[in-house]
């Protein structure tokens, strides 16, 4: 009979791990009855398949097996070139593709950073709420969180020069998602951008701008990324193709001018697997490249998910009682909301919802100090207008079941 390891033989940084509540609702979510605003996933129906297969036939004759070996750590040199040309095109800030990464997903790239940057307690300066993936991510590193007040306009500058000023150690970075926030949907204002550059730039604390959503811009004007300022400081951008062509090719980049830090998150990355797969980042390099193709893509996928964010809306203001208030994002997948009601827990408000088969993720999971119980993400990108109005029809339902006097 096999002996069941004592729990002391585990290292001390997975006891902190803590099973993503978003994965363990994808599982109910399976059921095909069940209408779900949880998952942070891309509308299936817009992925580019056709495409993806004649480019993988063509990859193969081309590249053939250069496209099937091993490769450098750092990323195929088609795929570093291309992050620097569109992020200079969109920003109008010149990158050398020498400054890229390629990440098996952003997810690995928040791994990279918490390996190189967080020993055992050190701090880590984040939004209130935030990103449950970076959340696991410096958990495994063993971090300890100082929060930032956020508004509907992202992170606040003076509140976040209030923590560094109060840091005793300095935290080890700060982590923000500027665009269209997970779980929020916010953007950080453009006046409040320069300012949190400088305040990073003043303590000496090395910012990450977390920015999967950025190109899902439906309306409105974007404003310049942090790192487009020059700065003494350190400025790290994450992107990924996960958003604007498909997560499973699992294809992302981290930008870093820094030349240390680069240096010692292409060692890390070699140390965990080497590289990202060959033939992904071929064949996203092989989508990616035609422009006017990558453009009407992307511009679909704006068109639909506005679509849905506005019939959501129109259903949230019909349907749900006036006390549960909710923003209006200007791009991205999510919106948040919130029940206004004095000690209404929004994870015992996803019991009865799931009972009523819909569900979305409460609030809880993504303050880093887990005290916060009124909001909900919702998710828009994933359901069609036919499905989400009778979603939202048992979400309101449920809410009022909830809520005393109803
Ligand atoms: C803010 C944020 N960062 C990173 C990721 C991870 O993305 P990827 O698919 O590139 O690993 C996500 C995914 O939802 C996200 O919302």
């Amino acid at each position: 009979m096999a002996t069941i390891p004592r729990a002391t033989q585990f290292a001390a940084r997975t006891s902190r791990l803590r099973a993503s509540t978003i994965r363990e609702m994808l599982k109910v979510t399976q059921r095909p009855d069940v209408i779900s605003f949880g998952g942070g996933l891309p509308a299936p129906e817009l992925f580019p398949t056709m495409e993806i297969a004649d480019i993988t036939r063509r990859i193969m004759s081309e590249y053939g097996a250069a496209a099937l070996q091993y490769s450098v750590t750092e990323g195929i040199p088609e795929m570093r070139s291309w992050v620097a040309r569109r992020l200079g095109r969109r920003f109008g800030v010149h990158f050398e593709p020498e400054s890229v990464l390629i990440t098996n997903g952003s997810q690995q790239g928040l791994d990279l950073i918490g390996k190189i940057f967080l020993d055992p307690g050190d701090h880590v300066v984040l939004e209130n709420p935030s990103y449950l993936g970076a959340i696991q991510a410096f958990d495994s590193y063993q971090a300890r969180y100082l929060t930032v007040d956020t508004d509907d306009d992202g992170m606040i500058p003076s509140s976040l020069e209030q923590v560094l000023a109060h840091a005793e150690p300095l935290p080890k970075f700060v982590y923000l998602v500027p665009n269209f926030a997970n779980p929020t949907g916010r953007t950080l204002a453009a006046e409040r951008r320069e300012p949190i550059v400088r305040i990073c730039e003043h303590y000496g604390v090395p910012l990450i701008e977390d920015d999967p959503y950025g190109e899902l811009r439906f309306e409105g004007r974007d404003s310049g990324p942090l790192i487009g300022y020059r700065t003494e400081g350190v400025v790290l951008y994450m992107g990924t193709g996960s958003k604007i062509v498909a997560p499973g090719l699992r294809v992302a980049w981290i930008v870093v001018r820094n030349q240390e830090v680069m240096e010692r998150l292409v060692l890390s990355k070699q140390a965990v697997d080497l590289q990202t797969g060959s033939l992904a980042q071929y064949v996203f390099a092989g989508f990616v490249e035609n422009d006017a193709m990558l453009e009407q893509h992307v511009q679909v996928i704006r068109r639909v998910y506005k679509q849905r964010r506005s019939y959501m809306l129109e259903c949230l203001r019909e349907l749900m009682p006036s006390y549960v208030r909710f923003n209006r994002p200007e791009g991205g997948m999510f919106l948040w909301a919130t029940v206004e009601r004095p000690g209404f827990d929004t994870e015992a408000l996803l019991r009865v919802a799931a009972a009523q088969k819909v569900v979305f993720v409460p609030g809880v999971s993504f303050y880093p100090h887990r005290d916060v119980h009124s909001g909900m993400r919702l998710n828009f990108s994933n359901t069609k207008e036919e499905v989400m109005r009778r979603g939202m029809e048992r979400l309101a339902d449920a809410v009022r079941a909830q809520s005393p006097g109803g």
